[in-house]
């Protein structure tokens, strides 16, 4: 779909989309038009039950007196009121409520400040998205026929000026949906390389690690997870040069297990299907990548991706296995099903070690607690740094990807202290995404880290306001926001 900005002035064609506030009167163009209808848009408003409440909206089919073939009013609560959010959310109602009426370009009206236009755009635009590549019989009529939204706004040139930017951050969490989306047999561990390497079209560097290469560097956590597939892990590398070339850069961290069956501690089968977005940290550091790439961001990045596939065969690794990290420290397994810590332990380890970055932040699908604890509406953040947590939790309030932050303390530590070897990679049935992040934590090396626990936010079973039931894209533009507000020069 494409965003354009006008001037503001009557379409001819398509449908028109009025702004209303709460019991406020129709005004500038909505009001004008109410003139040229002989009335009928506030006569609709007013036998329509129709208050102007945020998410409230009314259809009038080819009124007369104007050409367009349809009037849309959009109720949006107290403007002054909206948050940045808020006004995505209102953009993003503007794509639901018109995108499989027929029409194909929908013009908003929109007297607020730019910065709100911009949003609002923003969120049209994310709502947009549908992943639909596999479904060959869809009737025509079940499609969306909206190709074009455009905003009439006083400036128009402005907005666009700002809403570039925006729009590639855009791209970034549609390939993240996308990487979400793809079945396990389509993305595994060989096929994500390949198309992460699509990214140095964009100026960011790539390099691929393979198992040889992995074991040489002592990667005994990473590659127990991955050796009952029958697909090769994969570390990927990525990295953007936006800053002078001293300049320290700062770092992602993903985890990216292709399919999680669980390995020989087996998942049950009901709706073992979604284990296909146990990719999604990785899924979220690449679109993030794309993001600030595509947006030349001002600002040196290294991301690093763990691609493997757990499952469960004759060459699986099992409980009772005890594996030696990139880090010298010994884990012994206890069961298969924790393996994207095992990934993310050499992850972190190694993006430390060569690259020695400001900070580390790490997203990963980790646990199934954290969805018990936190729902589906914020992610769990966990950090040794009061100043990174806070500065994210605020780009998310911004953005909308909530986050929530749990703690990290020594005394939960112990839970996954072992007597076999250094550590055990199960931390008993009591906090279960708070031992997980102290596991990776022994993996920071010191170093200031964020690790985001995204298993209840990468997916939605249901549609939300920015996004149809599916991969949501969450993190792309909470950590994109991060790195404007705190980390460009
Ligand atoms: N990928 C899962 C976590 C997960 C579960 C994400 C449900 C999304 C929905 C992870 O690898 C896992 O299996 N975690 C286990 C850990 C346990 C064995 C300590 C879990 O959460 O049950
Ligand atoms: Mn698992
Ligand atoms: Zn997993």
């Amino acid at each position: 779909m494409q965003i354009s900005f006008a001037p503001i002035e009557m379409p001819k064609d398509g449908a028109i989309v009025f702004l209303v506030e709460k019991d406020k009167p129709l005004e500038g163009l909505a009001a004008e038009a109410d003139v040229l209808m002989a009335g009928a848009l506030s006569k609709s408003i007013d036998t329509g039950r129709f208050t102007g409440a945020s998410g409230q909206t009314l259809d009038i089919l080819s009124p007369a007196g104007v050409s367009v073939d349809r009037v849309v009013v959009v109720g949006i609560g107290e403007k002054d009121k909206a948050t940045e959010a808020e006004w995505a959310e209102i953009g993003a109602a503007v794509t639901s409520a018109t995108a499989m009426t027929g029409s194909e370009t929908v013009s908003v009206v929109v007297e607020t400040a730019d910065a709100d236009v911009v949003s609002m755009a923003e969120g049209s635009l994310l709502r947009s998205y549908r992943f639909d590549k596999y479904r060959t019989k869809e009737s025509e009529s079940k499609k969306p026929t909206l190709k074009r939204v455009v905003f009439l706004t006083a400036k128009p040139q402005q907005n666009a000026d700002l809403f570039a930017s925006r729009e590639k951050v855009s791209e970034g969490v549609f390939m993240t949906r996308d990487l979400v989306s793809e079945p396990a047999n389509i993305l595994h561990p060989e096929s994500f390389a390949e198309e992460i390497r699509g990214l140095s079209s964009l100026g960011v560097d790539v390099e691929v690690l393979g198992e040889a290469e992995m074991t040489k560097l002592g990667m005994g956590a990473l590659l127990g997870v991955g050796q009952g597939s029958a697909f090769e892990s994969q570390l990927v590398i990525m990295r953007w040069n936006g800053a002078a070339k001293d300049d320290q850069p700062i770092s992602f961290v993903g985890k990216g297990v292709t399919f999680d069956t669980g390995g020989i501690s087996l998942k049950p089968g009901p709706g073992m299907e979604q284990m296909k977005w146990d990719m999604g940290g990785a899924g979220t550091v690449v679109g993030l990548m794309k993001a600030l790439a595509g947006r030349k961001a001002k600002v040196n990045v290294v991301a690093t991706v763990g691609l493997v596939e757990n499952m469960p065969s004759s060459t699986a690794q099992r409980p009772g296995d005890v594996v030696t990290s990139m880090s010298g420290q010994t884990i012994e397994i206890l069961n298969t099903d924790a393996e994207g810590r095992l990934v993310l332990a050499d992850a972190l380890w190694y993006t430390q070690d060569r690259f020695k970055p400001k900070f580390m932040i790490d997203l990963a699908t980790l646990t199934g607690a954290i969805i018990t604890s936190l729902g589906h509406e914020h992610a769990g953040l966990f950090s040794d740094s009061d100043e990174l947590a806070e500065q994210i939790t605020e780009a998310g309030t911004k953005t909308g990807d909530k986050v929530w932050r749990m703690p990290v303390h020594a005394n939960y530590d112990k839970l996954i202290d072992c007597p076999t070897a250094d550590m055990k990679n199960l931390g008993g049935p009591a906090a279960g995404s708070i031992t997980a992040a102290q596991f990776l934590k022994r993996f920071a090396n010191e170093v200031p880290w964020v690790h985001l626990d995204i298993a209840g936010t990468v997916w939605s079973e249901k549609d939300l306001p920015l996004s149809e039931k599916g991969g949501t894209g969450f993190g792309v533009r909470l950590l994109d926001r991060f790195v404007a507000d705190n980390c460009e020069s």
